[in-house]
């Protein structure tokens, strides 16, 4: 059995902790729905909405800067026989030179949250502008609960499950530090692999996430030449308050 790394249990994990996620597949869906045309989702990963997407016959271009992720996405998107077109890249949010421009851009759960700086979040805004035409739709789902306490967790056990498919045990162990000053917290996960054999692997995944308040985005996002057309605080379309889990911003593109 070769030693694994995250993307080999992503998605196992994913569904293991956050469930089959229909609630966010038919928020995307609507959105696309609504805002019809070709799609540029940032953060695609293994690909948990662009293959709903596809599958409903929309056509996607799944952009991320792991070339691991984007490897499981291929794989999916390959067993399916029709559908909307897929095209994936390997690119930072960052600098992006497509040479096209799309209806609707998607940054699906908290991808633009991986930006950590006020410079690279306007970098990441100003060349999605570049990317849709006047009135075209930029819609960002963050996470409004990222500094929840406690400010720091020592090393913790958080599961230990059999993953069926790998026919392994994982233990998985979470830590976590926040830097109160810029509302950003540091995760080290580290993962225990357990097979058949008694052998064990161990790896660990790092993420730095940054909380980003209504008035944040309010500003990056007029400075960087949209207009906020609607707020969400959750999947169910319910209006966003503080208290809300989600902060998710529908955005149009407006004239300079
Ligand atoms: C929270 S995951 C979301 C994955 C997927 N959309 C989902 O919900 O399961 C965020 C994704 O953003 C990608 N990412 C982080 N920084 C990036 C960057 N600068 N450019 C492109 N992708 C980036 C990560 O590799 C990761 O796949």
């Amino acid at each position: 059995m070769p030693v694994l790394s995250y993307h080999d249990i992503c998605d196992w994990e994913t569904r293991f902790i956050l469930g089959d996620r229909i609630d966010e597949i038919n928020f995307w869906k609507t959105i696309a729905d609504l805002y019809l045309g070709d799609i540029l989702e940032l953060g695609a990963g293994t690909g948990c909405f662009t293959i709903p997407l596809i599958k409903s016959g929309f056509n996607v271009w799944a952009l991320d800067n792991s070339a691991a992720a984007l490897q499981k996405l291929k794989s999916k998107a390959d067993a399916i026989a029709d559908g909307g077109e897929l095209k994936i890249i390997e690119a930072d949010m960052r600098h992006l030179e497509l040479g096209r421009k799309f209806s609707l851009c998607l940054a699906t759960y908290s991808t633009f949250q991986y930006l950590l700086n006020s410079e690279d979040q306007y970098k990441c805004l100003k060349t999605i502008n570049d990317h849709l035409p006047l009135g075209g739709t930029l819609c960002l789902d963050l996470d409004n609960d990222i500094i929840h306490p406690p400010q720091n967790l020592p090393l913790s056990r958080l599961y230990s499950s059999y993953n069926t498919p790998l026919k392994v045990d994982i233990i998985m162990f979470t830590a976590w530090n926040t830097d109160i000053s810029l509302n950003i917290r540091h995760w080290q996960d580290h993962y225990q692999v357990r097979y058949n054999n008694g052998s064990i692997s161990e790896f660990t995944n790092n993420i730095s996430l940054k909380q980003i308040s209504l008035k944040e985005i309010t500003d990056l996002l007029t400075k960087s030449g949209f207009y906020i057309l609607n707020t969400f605080g959750d999947y169910d379309f319910s209006n966003f308050s503080s208290e809300s889990h989600r902060l998710i911003v529908v955005a149009q593109k407006i004239p300079n």
